[in-house]
């Protein structure tokens, strides 16, 4: 496996791996690094799907706040590179911020209307952040799939767009939310949970799950009803739970982000909330038309 640290040697690496397809084509997986079984799944996918297989590991300043936790992010550089050789991955790209951001660097790549809502209401820049770093990343590793997770189902819709309105060719594969056995979805930042926090935090899992049944079982419902219907059955969930405070609790058109209406094809059901001092975010899809009817944004 080689550790490559400048933009050079990884355009350099990937473009003797690079092809098409198949055999000779290359898989990026992104990541801010303190890599679990969430990321690994994206790995192992690239791994059946690609010749070559790129992770990069960058906790990219850009799509912090001011307030967040860009300092305390947790990172484990030795483990991560062990995690990854034993995935089976060619190539880790662990630039330095001077490295993506020289001197001087002052673009910023936005996806309007997208950026704004659910998250990007929490977290103002926060998609900015994550657009602008992506582009840098997808043109420097130049890869034909770049795999992402449904954990940050929004990320995954917000990115969709921003490869089509400027023409990137690679295509995103959105690989679903690996969880705990409780439930609890995998996250890099649940090692700052309490004991207590956690407990709490399975309240999460718990309401989605609950909604995403109570909305197969919707049939035929109208999807502004529906979506008002499992959003008060989540937020009445959460609510209630000691220990947890909610941030938002959403059921948006999963393609727009918008309001459901007649037409949506599926409903994403997504909440924040925080425990303790740590803020988690998870989801579920839920599909109003047969699954394979269904091009879902998400998977
Ligand atoms: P990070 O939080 O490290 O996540 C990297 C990728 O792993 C993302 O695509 C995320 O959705 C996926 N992932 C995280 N937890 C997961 C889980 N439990 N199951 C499945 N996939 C999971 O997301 C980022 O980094 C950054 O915003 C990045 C895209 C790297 C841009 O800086």
């Amino acid at each position: 496996m080689e550790v490559l640290r400048n933009a050079g040697d990884m355009r350099s690496f990937a473009g003797k791996s690079g092809g098409a397809v198949g055999e000779s084509s290359v898989g990026l997986v992104p990541t801010m690094g303190y890599l679990h079984e969430g990321h690994l799944s994206l790995v192992r996918r690239a791994r059946r799907e690609c010749g070559a297989v790129v992770v990069s590991i960058f906790v990219n300043p850009l799509q912090f706040g001011p307030a967040e936790d860009l300092d305390r992010y947790p990172r484990d550089e030795e483990r991560d590179l062990r995690l990854a050789e034993e995935a089976g991955v060619d190539a880790v790209f662990l630039p330095r911020p001077e490295e993506m951001y020289p001197v001087g660097f002052t673009t910023e790549v936005r996806v309007r209307g997208l950026e704004d809502v659910l998250e990007g209401a929490s977290r103002p820049g926060h998609f900015a952040g994550v657009a602008t770093v992506l582009v840098k990343l997808l043109n420097v590793v130049g890869p034909d799939r770049m795999y992402m997770g449904q954990k940050d189902a929004q990320q995954a819709v917000v990115v969709r767009r921003m490869m089509r309105d400027l023409g990137f060719a690679a295509s995103l594969v959105v690989c679903p939310t690996v969880r705990e056995r409780d439930g609890l979805a995998l996250s890099s930042r649940n090692v700052y949970l309490s004991a207590a926090g956690r407990e709490a935090a399975l309240a999460i899992p718990r309401a989605l799950r609950a909604a995403e049944e109570a909305g197969q079982a919707g049939d035929g419902e109208p999807p502004a009803r529906l979506a008002h219907r499992l959003r008060e059955l989540v937020k009445g969930d959460l609510t209630l739970q000691e220990g947890l405070e909610v941030d938002y609790v959403s059921a948006a058109d999963a393609e727009s982000l918008g309001d459901a209406a007649d037409g949506t094809r599926a409903i994403l059901l997504s909440c924040a909330a925080k425990a303790g001092d740590t803020r988690l975010i998870d989801n579920v899809v839920v599909r109003l038309e047969p699954e394979k009817a269904v091009q879902s944004p998400l998977l």
